[in-house]
């Protein structure tokens, strides 16, 4: 099989088919992305993958190539996974990369081919490209558009996709070899009884964008309890701890704080709207716009409480921001709170420093005016304010008397609700929180 577009999902999900058995060439139109990875570096931070992508590439089952020809050659089924980010000056998403594969490979085909779509898009893509795929196919070659989403998450991307908590698959109406050909690929997670839900084309789309949905929905709706926490004086971590435990609502994904950001939720809540929109049906959807704006107030709320530790300026302070990755476990700053946090800090005139275990290389390309510091001690040297804004057990684990003896002064606000209050308020620290009143 082949794997067009080797990012964060293609590349994993090039590097586990193998790990399946299966003889897997992965595509890119990126050359030193091709060039790293077929030397077996991983150029992005996912854990467990180098050691996935070294083992296959020594086993002869799994390369990759920037060429199209060797790949239209090389196998009838075919995964794209080519990004679908945001659209300059829109909330619909960009398909150009999408189209993009289909028009340059299709007319290359020959014989009976399927392409198994796995990127986020919009409902009613996989028809397009099965009419823009009918349209480009030479004569005598068949081939058939499904789509089958992806969901896993970064840092934990192998385990999902080895071991995923379902499969989906849309197939189109009529005849189709997908199921059976999806059944030969997820042979192993399947005789694990992996969930597999086949439907139709639009409803495998759909899934995918609801479930990003409903998840940006459950972290701003406990960031909007947040809100209200802060003004009233409640505790918005005792509160989600309590409906937590009433199983129709569940404790995850309800961790207040920062918000969501990365690659996924923002672009996929906006796209999805977007398209509802498209479809006459945008008042569906118009909740979603709430989502997204309390999501992006969590981020000026902490920039508010960091001018507040300053007496409303923030002119010449020193702020250390611990985490730059939109989660921890990921070097990914898509439209990572953190970065956001830090840069809007930065801007307002404060001399931000910036460590994260992984990430700092490509913040550094975001936004190149931060300071950067290599390691989490020499950050916190001399801050005046320490900012904890993406949760890597790093941080978690820091010692608060060892970090008081490196600061200028003891305040820190944590940006994820992960620190032991009490112990920090015992080594002499302030400790500030979004979504609860800790400091008399
Ligand atoms: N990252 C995740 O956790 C995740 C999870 C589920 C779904 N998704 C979805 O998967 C898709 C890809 O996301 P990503 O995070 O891997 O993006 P990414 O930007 O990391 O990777 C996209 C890759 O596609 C390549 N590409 C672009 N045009 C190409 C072409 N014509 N031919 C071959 N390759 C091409 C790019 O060079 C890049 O390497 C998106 O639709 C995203 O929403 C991502």
């Amino acid at each position: 099989m082949t794997v067009f577009g080797t990012g964060y999902l293609g590349a994993t999900h090039a590097a586990c088919m193998a790990e399946l058995g299966h003889e897997v060439l992965g595509v890119d139109v990126d050359d030193n992305k091709i060039a790293a990875l077929s030397s077996g570096t991983v150029p992005f931070y996912e854990p467990g993958l180098p050691e996935v992508l070294e083992r296959n590439l020594a086993a002869g089952r799994l390369s990759f190539s920037t060429n199209y020809e060797l790949a239209a050659e090389f196998a009838n089924v075919h995964f794209l996974g080519v990004g679908t980010p945001q659209r300059h000056g829109s909330y619909a998403a960009d398909m150009t990369y999408v189209r993009a594969v289909i028009e340059q490979l299709v007319p290359l085909l020959r014989g009976e081919h399927v392409i198994f779509g796995k990127s986020t898009v919009p409902v009613g893509t996989a028809a397009e490209l099965q009419e823009l795929a009918d349209s480009l196919a030479p004569s005598g070659t068949s081939v058939e558009i499904a789509w089958n989403p992806e969901f896993l998450r970064e840092g934990y991307a192998v385990k999902d996709t080895i071991t995923p908590d379902r499969i989906v698959l849309g197939v189109r109406s009529g005849e189709s070899s997908a199921e059976a050909l999806a059944r030969e690929v997820y042979a192993q997670p399947l005789e694990q009884d992996t969930p597999f839900l086949v439907t139709d084309l639009q409803t495998a789309e759909l899934v995918k964008v609801a479930a990003n949905a409903f998840l940006a929905t459950k972290i701003s709706f406990i960031n909007a309890v947040s809100e209200i926490c802060e003004i009233a004086g409640g505790d918005v971590v005792a509160l989600a701890d309590a409906i937590g435990h009433d199983d129709r609502i569940g404790r995850k994904f309800l961790g207040a704080g920062l918000g969501f950001g990365g690659g996924c939720l923002p672009k996929d809540i906006r796209a999805f709207m977007a398209r509802a929109g498209e479809l006459g049906a945008d008042q569906a959807l118009t909740f979603l716009r709430e989502v997204d704006a309390i999501n992006m107030r969590r981020r000026d709320r902490m920039v508010d409480l960091a001018k507040r530790a300053f007496n409303g300026s923030l002119l010449g302070h020193r702020v250390t921001v611990l985490g730059c990755a939109f989660k921890p476990n990921s070097d990914d700053v898509r439209d990572s709170p953190a970065l956001s946090v830090a840069g809007s800090l930065s801007l307002g005139g404060a001399a931000v420093t910036v460590y994260d275990p992984q990430g700092m290389e490509n913040a550094r390309k975001v936004f190149p005016t931060l300071g950067y510091a290599e390691s989490a001690s020499e950050a916190l040297s001399d801050a005046e304010l320490v900012i904890l804004a993406t949760e890597w057990q790093e941080f978690r684990d820091l010692d608060p008397k060892a970090v008081a003896e490196l600061v200028a002064r003891t305040h820190i606000i944590d940006g994820r609700n992960v620190l032991d209050v009490a112990s920090w308020n015992a080594a002499g620290w302030t400790v500030e929180a979004l979504g609860r009143t800790l400091t008399p």
